[in-house]
């Protein structure tokens, strides 16, 4: 297999900035597409100011941040992604928008191309089934904030071949993440563990038992958890969560799994969390 040295990601959202972000420090070079102009300034705003903080930190140079974000390049056109190694995707939840950016893919990049989705619940094999390579398509998993969390979930689809797993298993240590690999299944290990303790925690507050405050204060102090279930859930999105517990509940056709009442009533009246504004916890908007 052709080493993978040049990556694209498509979508500029939290986790494509942040993926864009790892590979450029780890000396790649990234295209980052989206459809979306203001996105894309957005993305690279918000790599500046994390690549600033891991300065801080000391755990980069300035010039080593500086080069970085030089070998990230920015574009809304589709079909500049032709000449990559492997492209990621980290867009909208949603099958058939994914299913046609393979179709897509499909139609301008070289055969052996890597496709990786960075879904959260969706099934890889349905994903993979839209390519006519289905073979090449794997899930690379990351978590937020991307240039924190240590793990790369990787699941592999069905039809994934054992030289892509391998490949993408190579290149996530190669960009100092910790691969673990998971088979194909409804929320694959981290978040069908995840989510329902978040939506467990909303529950909680639906049934008025404790403030979100006292509820994430507890499991912090209690169960050593860096941040409460409530404030992960503003973290990762309101939506995102409600997104994977349906696709358990759906996929399991397991009451244990339902939606929390609270948690649809939150996404429906658009407090999904950080990136609105208001979920459980007030985050004032830049
Ligand atoms: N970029 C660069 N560095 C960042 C950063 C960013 N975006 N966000 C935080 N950091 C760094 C800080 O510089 C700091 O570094 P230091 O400890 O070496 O000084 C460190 O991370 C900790 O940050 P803070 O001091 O600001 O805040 P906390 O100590 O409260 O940590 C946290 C923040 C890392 C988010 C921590 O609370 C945590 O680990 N929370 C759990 C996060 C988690 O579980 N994520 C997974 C969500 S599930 C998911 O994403 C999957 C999806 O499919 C839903």
């Amino acid at each position: 297999m052709t080493e993978l040295s040049k990556i694209g990601v498509i979508g500029a959202g939290t986790m494509g900035s942040g993926i864009a972000q790892v590979f450029a420090v780890a000396g790649h070079h990234v295209l980052m597409q989206d459809l979306s102009e203001p996105a894309l300034d957005r993305a690279r705003r918000s790599m500046e100011t994390s690549l600033q903080r891991l300065v801080k930190k000391g755990s980069l140079t300035e010039p080593q941040a500086a080069a970085a974000m030089a070998r990230v390049s920015s574009t809304t056109v589709f079909d500049l992604l032709d000449d990559r190694d492997i492209v990621i995707e980290a867009i909208i939840e949603r099958l058939d928008v994914k299913a046609e950016v393979i179709r897509k893919l499909d139609g301008i990049c070289r055969h052996d191309a890597i496709f990786a989705s960075n879904t959260s619940s969706i099934s890889l094999t349905e994903l993979a089934a839209a390519s006519a390579h289905p073979g090449r398509v794997i899930g690379m998993h990351f978590f937020n904030p991307v240039p924190v969390m240590q793990l790369v979930e990787i699941i592999r689809a069905l039809q994934t071949t054992d030289a892509v797993a391998e490949a993408v298993t190579d290149l996530t240590r190669a960009i100092g993440k910790t691969p673990r690999v998971s088979k194909d299944s409804y929320g694959f290990i981290v978040n069908r563990l995840l989510a329902p303790q978040i939506n467990e925690a909303i529950n909680c507050v639906y049934e008025g038992l404790a403030t979100p405050e006292d509820i994430d204060s507890m499991m912090k102090l209690g169960a050593n958890h860096p941040m409460g279930p409530l404030a992960l859930g503003d973290l990762i999105g309101l939506d995102v969560v409600l997104n994977i517990m349906e696709t358990l509940y759906q996929g399991f056709d397991d009451p244990k799994y339902r939606p929390s009442p609270l948690l649809k009533q939150m996404v429906a009246a658009g407090y999904l969390g950080r990136k609105s504004g208001k979920g459980f916890a007030d985050y004032p908007q830049h």
